[in-house]
């Protein structure tokens, strides 16, 4: 199996591979892996050129089962997809007798699409198939050319197309399947005499029939399967096509998904039955929700786990952990490395970074945080900061279980504030407060009567 990624993608005008870009949250190239994966391949050769090391490493390091099954080709100058065919040579698996060919920048492709397609070739007993399809805009396809017979006998690519051949409607999809002994044979004899000067795969759909082997076009019905991605807006189709089936699964397995149009699931995220994703909502990365919660509106989770019967509304969460029946927002943001346990209240305008909230702790309004281990039951008061940075360093603070924070107090770390104990409103806490006392650290107030009325007579 070979998959085809070393072209320079310049129509994306990027510095980042094409078939790197991702779509819902996962580099493109990985779903072309996983439709030829799912067919169970020995090996799949990756020809890799520009940006290659890119390519590579991002393979390796995020697409399952790379170790085992991927090995890289290196296509040093891009002469075309034959070319490109030619470098794969060395790296496939001696006496595979048959060859899958397909383009990394065609992510749409399916496992179930590709099988059916090996199916064919086998059931037709020709030594090469190919895979066509109808788009509304034939426009940078590759077109088919069938015979009176209705064979495909060649491929004619966008540039070159003749006059007389601009009606032609169906196109190459880029799969190819064929006899490997006969593979190389044909490769050998294609030249680059055509529009781009490249050396065409497409060319070797017409040697084949030149040479009297028959060619078995296979066509796809679903032309949204095997569009190719080579500007930003074709990825924004493929993107949005991607989006609508990760939501589809998810609204088929009990989430409720109130407005398909404004919601952005990554690929990979799991949701729980029962959940319901209100509008605007971003879940990115590795992000996990249980059954039963409430995310949304307008709430974007990244890299975070979110257990059973949370709610999490207008508001920001990284790379956190967030435990069951707990409440957040509106308008929060909470901040990497954050554990939140169950029954957690965070709202209005609180920024929490760093830190354990112990289960059925409070924090409203205004607060900030940073560094922090909260007990259980503890009271936040508003306008509560943990100040947690003295310019150079972080510090940590400790707020034992039951504790009362009043409204405004300054927490200056490194401090602990012991079980059960009161901090003062508008208190600037610099040493450790111990258990169950009450801590004041303001200055008492003075009232001077008849003021006004003084200052008025001078
Ligand atoms: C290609 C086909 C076209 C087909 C279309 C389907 C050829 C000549 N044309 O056109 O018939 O309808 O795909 O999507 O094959 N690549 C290399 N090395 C190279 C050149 C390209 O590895 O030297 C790789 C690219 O990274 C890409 C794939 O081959 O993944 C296809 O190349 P691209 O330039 O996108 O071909 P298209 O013009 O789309
Ligand atoms: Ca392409």
């Amino acid at each position: 199996m070979i998959v085809l990624a070393a072209g320079e993608g310049t129509r994306m005008k990027s510095s980042l591979h094409k078939v790197l870009f991702p779509i819902c949250g996962r580099p493109m190239v990985d779903y072309v892996l996983d439709a030829a994966g799912s067919l169970g391949p020995e090996r799949i050769v990756v020809v890799v050129g520009h940006k290659g090391e890119e390519v590579k490493d991002t393979i390796l390091r995020a697409w399952p089962g790379a170790q085992d099954t991927v090995r890289f080709a290196w296509q040093h100058q891009r002469l075309g997809t034959a070319h490109a065919v030619m470098s794969a040579r060395e790296s496939l698996p001696e006496g595979d007798p048959d060859v899958l060919i397909m383009y990394g920048d065609t992510p749409l492709v399916t496992g179930d699409l590709l099988l059916r397609f090996v199916q064919s070739h086998e059931r037709s007993g020709a030594p090469i198939s190919v895979m066509t399809a109808t788009p509304q805009d034939p426009g940078p396809y590759g077109r088919i050319v069938r015979n009176d017979e209705g064979h495909v006998v060649r491929i004619v690519e966008a540039r070159d197309l003749r006059p007389e051949e601009r009606h032609l409607s169906e196109v190459n999809a880029g799969i190819y399947y064929c006899r490997a002994s006969l593979l190389y044979s044909l490769l050998e004899r294609v030249d680059n005499n055509n529009a781009k000067g490249e050396y065409y795969l497409t060319d070797i759909i017409r040697l084949a029939s030149e040479a009297g082997l028959p060619v078995n076009g296979f066509y796809c019905d679903d032309f949204s399967l095997v569009q190719g991605i080579n500007d930003r807006w074709e990825l924004a189709a493929a993107e949005s096509i991607k989006r609508e089936s990760i939501l589809r699964d998810l609204a088929i397995s009990g989430v409720t998904v109130r407005d398909p149009e404004s919601t952005y699931v990554d690929f990979g995220v799991k949701v729980g039955p029962g959940t319901v994703l209100e509008p605007n909502t971003y879940l990115r990365g590795e992000t996990s929700i249980a059954e039963d919660c409430v995310i949304g509106p307008g709430t974007e989770l990244f890299d975070t786990k979110v257990g059973r019967g949370s709610k999490v509304w207008m508001s920001v969460v990284e790379n956190s952990d967030v435990g069951e029946e707990v409440q957040i927002g509106p308008f929060s943001h909470i901040r990497p490395n954050t554990t939140l346990e169950k029954n957690v209240l965070v709202g209005n305008f609180a920024e929490i970074k760093n830190s354990v909230i112990g289960s059925g702790t409070k924090v409203h309004h205004h607060s900030y945080l940073g560094d922090s281990d909260v007990g259980q039951g503890v009271n936040i008061g508003a306008g509560t900061v943990t100040v947690n940075y003295d310019g150079i360093r972080k510090f940590r603070t400790i707020i034992q279980d039951g504790a009362f924070i009043g409204c405004n107090a300054n927490l200056i770390a490194p401090v602990t504030i012991g079980k059960g104990a009161y901090i003062a409103a508008g208190s600037t806490i610099t040493d450790d407060v111990p258990e169950r006392s009450l801590a004041i650290a303001r200055e008492r107030q003075v009232v001077k009567e008849g003021w006004v009325d003084r200052r008025k007579q001078n």
